[in-house]
């Protein structure tokens, strides 16, 4: 049935605006993918500098991504290029950015006081129909829901680094997520040409649950003296077919990020003690500001 009242409302499955708060590299990422994928996109940051740095994140993939597309062809890179940022629009005003948002995702700093905050305020100035979503991969979504009084309109939308090229999206539905929520969720994530899996709203979801403790074993694995970095990323490399090694992936990750998530789930008490006992290594390279590749130093230089 065509409705062709042009003052209705959209329905709950119809999603053509997105917002994304945050423009470092998952919000970047995000807007992007988005943005190529025929979203309108509005990317929103606290100041001009670092929506500024977004757009060059996303500049540098996109031209990335079209020398790969179109290998010879100069006139559909720069295509690919325009017609991605004609879709993108910039914001430093939260409440306004949302007036028009179909869907938030929220790709913030990982604190769960400032999503929080960031949240009650979006729920008061977004309509009611707006899907919220956080790309949190260390905090409970039920918590961050609780901001807000959409809990049924609120899920985890988990993307993966670097994300213009990972293919899976986490779908974190809590216990007050809808069916209705989960679905849309499921449907833009095929829309932006990804892969979805369902899952709880469990400490690391899947994919960093079976991650992150297989990454600090290997640390321990060097702490213990029984091989050394370069070896082990060539074993796992060579011997499990992953495309990283796991210093290699530290380093890419972030380790910083690496030992929030483990100090996290450490407090938590909900992963078993032994898995996120703390790593001497990792917690000397973090606390020396060797972060990884980001850095310039992890356990490799780059
Ligand atoms: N946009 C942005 N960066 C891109 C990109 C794109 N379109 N394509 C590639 N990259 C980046 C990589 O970061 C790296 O950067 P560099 O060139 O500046 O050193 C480089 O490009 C590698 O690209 P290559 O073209 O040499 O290699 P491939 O494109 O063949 O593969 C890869 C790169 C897809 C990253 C592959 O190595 C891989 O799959 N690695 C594992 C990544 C992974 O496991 N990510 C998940 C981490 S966990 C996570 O994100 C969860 C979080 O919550 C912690």
């Amino acid at each position: 049935h065509h409705n062709c009242f042009s003052t209705s409302a959209p329905t709950q499955n119809a999603i053509n605006n997105i917002t994304v708060f945050g423009s470092g590299l998952m919000g970047a990422g995000i807007t992007q993918v988005a943005a190529q994928n025929g979203y309108k996109v509005t990317m929103v940051d606290l100041d001009e500098q670092y929506l500024q740095k977004g757009h060059d994140i996303i500049n540098a993939s996109l031209k990335r991504v079209g020398k790969k597309l179109y290998i010879d062809d100069e006139a559909k890179q720069k295509e690919l290029i325009d017609s991605t940022f004609a879709n993108i629009t910039t914001s430093t005003d939260s409440s306004k950015s949302v007036e028009a948002a179909d869907l938030v995702v929220e790709a913030i700093v990982e604190n769960l006081e400032t999503k929080q905050k960031l949240f009650s305020t979006l729920d008061k100035a977004a309509p009611g129909h707006t899907i919220f979503t956080s790309n949190t991969s260390s905090l409970p979504i039920s918590d961050i829901a609780q901001a807000t009084t959409r809990p049924e309109k609120f899920a985890g939308l988990h993307f993966f680094n670097p994300v213009p090229q990972m293919k899976l999206v986490e779908v974190v539905r809590t216990d007050k997520t809808s069916q209705e929520t989960f679905d849309t969720l499921v449907e833009i994530t095929k829309k932006l040409k990804k892969e979805p899996v369902a899952c709880k709203d469990t400490p690391g979801f899947i994919v960093n649950r079976l991650l992150v403790p297989y990454l600090l074993e290997a640390m321990r694995l060097v702490e213990r003296g029984e091989a050394n970095p370069q070896d082990v990323d060539t074993a796992m490399k060579l011997g499990a077919g992953m495309p990283m090694g796991p210093f290699e992936l530290g380093d890419f990750v972030g380790l910083d990020t690496l030992k929030f998530i483990v100090d996290g789930w450490r407090k938590g008490g909900k992963i078993d003690a032994n898995l996120v006992e703390p790593v001497k290594i990792l917690d000397e390279l973090v606390a020396a500001g060797h972060l990884g590749k980001k850095s310039g130093k992890g356990f490799k230089s780059y």
